[in-house]
């Protein structure tokens, strides 16, 4: 990092807002780890920020909220945002740089050229919130070219954005490495998520349901394709009827390559996939399940 003296860690994250800044606060800075975010940190991006501290020299994390992946009835206006607070947990866990920039910083045109995500794109999330994929791995391209990191960190909670971005990286040959990283739950089972600040304590106890209903598929999973999808819908059923109740959006397991649905007979690795809404807030969880 271009600095006349190493930085002092108790003096927290350099904040950079513009490109100009952040290439100035990159310009010696090593093996570069970016840690992608839309803010809002909770514990989930701490053990994304560790895994990152780990293997690079220096720590890159991203606030954006970025209006591209949001449907016009989805929670862009709401979605919570806390600068001061993301850069003091970001001092905590020894980041070297956040990268906050204005969204006319990252979408300084309308944008035109966007990233087609394909026909996975379509599937599950793709489905129920059309573009999204597109605003996603539009704005992942934008910051890998932004920041060139040598690797990133996302999260496993986001099971088809992340392989929807080792795609990216593949076919279109992206100097970066992808590291994934395993879900972080709460003792109860709930898959952290900066959604979850919007659940009052009733609808917190539905959304449980979610991380059962993984469980109950994957402890099936001996019994097949069938078995596992039946043995979670059971979960969800039940779930449905409670107050509030849980409302789910999809139920699916997928080929983790194409997260298309996989067929009753097949063997090996799969994803098993919930989204719900609980009152106005939807989740998203997932397990991987071996066949
Ligand atoms: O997972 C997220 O928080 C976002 O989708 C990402 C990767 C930061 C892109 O805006």
């Amino acid at each position: 990092m271009t600095e006349t003296a190493p930085r002092d860690p108790a003096r927290g994250p350099l904040v950079v807002r513009t490109a100009k800044e952040l290439r100035a606060a990159l310009a010696d800075a090593g093996r570069v780890g970016l840690v992608p975010t839309m803010g809002a940190l909770h514990g989930g991006h701490r053990s994304l920020m560790r895994l990152a501290r780990e293997q690079a020299d220096t720590v890159v994390v991203s606030v954006f909220v970025n209006p591209l992946q949001f449907g016009p009835d989805e929670d862009f206006d709401r979605y919570p945002r806390d600068l001061p607070g993301d850069t003091a947990l970001c001092g905590e866990e020894g980041v070297d740089v956040v990268f906050a920039p204005e969204t006319a910083t990252v979408y300084p045109l309308p944008q035109m050229v966007t990233v087609d995500a394909g026909a996975m794109g379509e599937r599950l999330e793709g489905a129920s919130r059309p573009g999204h994929f597109t605003g996603v791995l539009t704005v992942v391209t934008k910051l890998f070219n932004l920041v060139r990191p040598d690797f990133a960190v996302f999260g496993a909670k986001d099971a088809q954005q992340i392989a929807l971005v080792r795609r990216l990286v593949a076919d279109l040959d992206l100097p970066v490495e992808i590291v994934g990283a395993p879900t972080l739950r709460d003792p109860d089972g709930l898959a952290s998520s900066s959604r979850n600040a919007y659940l009052s304590d009733e609808e917190r106890v539905s959304a449980l349901a979610l991380s059962r209903a993984l469980r109950a598929g994957a402890d099936a999973a001996s019994g097949g394709a069938e078995a596992v999808r039946e043995a979670a819908r059971a979960v969800l059923e039940e779930a449905a009827k409670a107050d509030p109740p849980l409302e789910p959006d999809y139920l699916a397991l997928v080929d983790p390559a194409t997260f298309a649905d996989v067929a009753a007979g097949h063997r090996g690795e799969t994803v098993l996939a919930v989204a719900a809404r609980v009152g106005a807030t939807r989740l998203i969880d997932n397990v991987s399940v071996n066949l």
